[in-house]
């Protein structure tokens, strides 16, 4: 897609003749070669993709994907017969060339050795700007994004239907990935999270054996991937009944997303929206349980580069995804997380992910 290759050329600090990707084996595919062909189905492993300023393209693949690669528009594609022709295109694309970006986040190291044994060009490191210009959702993307979003809010809402006491953490997953995938996801966005009593007080906890039991937090964290994108959703429920101090927790979350979510805007500040939902926090009994950024950039990676948080510098521009979501952690007690999904608009913001916040007692 030549807006998207201009993107990438347009942040670039450094000018280089070309830019190569090279995907390895999964999972270790640049996100890249899909956002710049925009492919949406086929694995293409060891396939390669190189474009150029003047926003042309070309990419090699690999027979099992001959058909999916069709569909990128106005990439002329060579198919490989074996192994040998990726070294032979790397070499006849990258003759004559100065300077080549590769995309050093993405890319592993056998893949850099082949790139580089394909050439004496100066070999640049362009990821910074591959971020940049992959953080500024088009339409098209936004459209994707609402989708995923869409799916996972509509297993949000539908958790209480599903879920009930005596249920091992992991079923639980299961069941939501599931509910997912019959509404249209590919997958899950990343691994489900589903973390119950004091498992529920680890933010990147994923999912165990324990049983839900009376009085439990339940953390539930997760997304749907659809068409190469993801979505990512928090819900907590508490199971049985709600002590007076977890209502105060939740209800000390809830307010903070909401004081985060008033701040979004075009031109502010990261780290402005970061503090407006922790300021909340710190001014109650929780102070200093929230322990980590407010949110993260979400695109074709869970994690896209960027983030709401002290540690990030952004300033919000139109097009930028991302998530809103703050908890409080409590170990060996348990923990809140309420989180949705926004993309920053000329007038504020959008959600992409909708399902009610009220608490629910399971
Ligand atoms: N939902 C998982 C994460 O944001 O890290
Ligand atoms: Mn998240």
């Amino acid at each position: 897609m030549k807006s998207r290759i201009k993107k990438i050329f347009e942040f670039a600090e450094e000018k280089v003749d070309a830019i190569v990707i090279y995907n390895s084996v999964k999972p270790h595919l640049d996100k890249t070669f899909f956002y710049v062909t925009g492919l949406t189905e086929g694995v293409f492993e060891n396939c390669g993709l190189i474009f150029y300023p003047d926003l042309s393209s070309e990419m090699i693949v690999s027979k099992l994907e001959a058909d999916s690669a069709k569909k990128a528009e106005n990439i002329p594609t060579k198919v490989m017969e074996d192994k040998e022709d990726l070294k032979e295109w790397l070499k006849e694309k990258l003759e004559g060339l100065d300077k080549i970006g590769i995309n050093g986040s993405e890319l592993t190291y056998k893949g850099f050795d082949k790139i580089k044994d394909s050439t004496d060009a100066e070999i640049i490191d362009m990821s910074d700007s591959i971020v940049e210009a992959r953080n500024r959702k088009d339409e098209n993307e936004i459209e994707i994004l609402d989708k995923a979003g869409e799916i996972a809010s509509e297993v949000a809402e539908e958790i209480p239907d599903h879920i009930e006491k005596g249920m091992k953490e992991y079923e639980v997953a299961a069941e939501i990935s599931y509910l997912m995938k019959k509404k249209g996801a590919t997958g899950d966005a990343f691994e489900v999270i589903a973390g119950s009593g004091p498992n529920s007080a680890e933010p990147h906890y994923t999912a165990g054996e324990r049983k839900l039991q009376k009085g439990d937090f339940l953390v539930l964290d997760f997304g749907a991937l659809y068409k190469r994108y993801r979505s990512d959703i928090t819900r907590t429920f508490i199971i049985g009944e709600a002590s007076d101090k977890q209502k105060r927790i939740y209800e000390t979350v809830l307010e903070a997303q909401q004081a985060a979510l008033k701040k979004i805007e075009s031109g502010i500040k990261g780290e402005e929206i970061h503090n407006a939902a922790k300021e909340v926090i710190d001014s109650t009994e929780f102070e200093g349980k929230f322990i980590h950024g407010l949110g993260h950039s979400i695109g074709l990676s869970t994690h896209d580069g960027s983030g709401l948080s002290p540690n990030v510098d952004v300033t919000l521009e139109p097009g930028m995804v991302f998530t809103v979501e703050p908890g409080i952690y409590i170990s060996g007690y348990g923990g809140v997380r309420i989180e949705d999904d926004i993309v920053v608009t000329e007038d504020g913001y959008e959600m992409l992910t909708d399902a009610e916040r009220e608490l629910k007692v399971l």
